[in-house]
């Protein structure tokens, strides 16, 4: 936490590990991919061909099957038959592609001689690609080639992604006193917009923000992020661009569209007083809102040089006082304690 020239509570932002690191640093496995078809022989000679092919490959026999083997290790294509007994493959299909950890993985779709309806429905449930039965093996191989390249892109850019969080993380370790604070605010910033009723993607984002929102501070030299607080003016006006520069660096990666507004805006006040627009109260976006809550309660559980740790109900009284008089959304603020009370009945 930082104290303004205005002697403003602000944040601090900053942990130390994050679950995409492991993929940066692992380098590239061999594609694998899943069958998915009930008639053994068939599922069998389609196993055959891919594995002859050199591609790792796993058959199962149900959509529970299936479900199954993603959970333990996801594969990065899935070719689905549309008939099943249990759950269809429609209804995998669509599961799989509401699922954000799923969504990615490209499926390409069995169908039957009587292509048409098939397809129609397979479109319908997002498949990317259709095969129809008989298959015959070059079909076969030009699909998956082409889906897995593209299935290497995507990981490409989610790796991209993750190089950019493992870059806020390095951020916060310039600061010996926030360990572990990115971590705690992508998992209660993620708490909070499923509390709220947020569509996924913006749980998603708000995961993101929380490694990524303070990223433009590897712009401010040390001298000022580790002065903490008492900052002049000159060195007050260079903290206060790093929403700025966070935005501009994370611009370019189209996956990061809904974090821009939060990295943005984690540091607007609903009267105004805020940076870097000014923005009030709803034209502040609701995401930066949700953030900018959790990050606030973060601070104030967290001793600094400067200032003790606050317990529990103190930073609640603080926060709650800090929201009447216009400086954060009283309604969040009111939304998040719930969601800690609730939390803590569950635990
Ligand atoms: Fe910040």
């Amino acid at each position: 936490m930082l104290t303004s020239p205005q002697g403003r509570t602000t944040l601090s932002p900053h942990s130390n590990s994050y679950s995409g690191m492991g993929d940066v640093l692992a380098g590239r496995r061999k594609q694998s991919i899943l069958v998915v078809e009930d008639n053994p022989v068939n599922a069998a000679l389609m196993k055959e061909m891919l594995v002859s092919r050199g591609y790792p490959t796993v058959a199962v026999q149900s959509a529970a099957a299936a479900e199954a083997e993603i959970r333990r290790e996801a594969p990065d294509l899935i070719l689905l038959d549309v008939v099943m007994p249990g759950k269809s493959g429609y209804e995998l299909c669509r599961e799989l592609k509401d699922d954000p950890t799923t969504r990615l993985i490209p499926i390409v779709m069995i169908t039957g001689l009587s292509a048409r309806e098939d397809r129609l429905q397979g479109i319908e449930a997002g498949a990317d690609d259709f095969l129809t039965k008989p298959i015959s093996p070059e079909e076969l191989f030009a699909r998956v080639s082409s889906l897995l390249k593209l299935k290497e892109f995507t990981d490409e850019l989610e790796t991209a992604d993750s190089v950019l969080c493992t870059l806020g993380l390095s951020v916060e370790a310039r600061d010996p006193y926030t360990e572990g604070h990115c971590e705690r605010l992508a998992r209660n910033a993620m708490d909070l917009g499923r509390f709220l009723g947020v569509e996924e993607d913006s749980v998603i984002a708000l995961q993101r923000g929380g490694f990524l929102h303070d990223l433009g501070k590897i712009a401010v030299p040390d001298e000022i992020l580790k002065k903490g607080s008492d900052l002049t003016p000159a060195e007050w006006e260079i903290m206060k661009r790093h929403p700025v520069t966070g935005e501009a660096i994370c611009r370019p990666l189209k996956s990061l569209r809904l974090v821009l507004p939060i990295i943005r805006h984690h540091h607007e006040h609903s009267d105004g007083s805020g940076y870097p627009d000014g923005l009030r109260q709803s034209e502040i976006p609701l995401l930066p809102r949700i953030l900018q809550v959790v990050d606030i309660y973060d601070a104030l559980r967290t001793a600094r040089p400067y200032k003790p740790a606050l317990g529990h109900e103190q930073a609640a009284v603080t926060m709650r006082a800090e929201a009447r008089s216009g400086l954060w959304d009283q309604e969040l603020v009111a939304e998040f304690f719930a969601m800690l009370d609730q939390r803590r009945q569950v635990a």
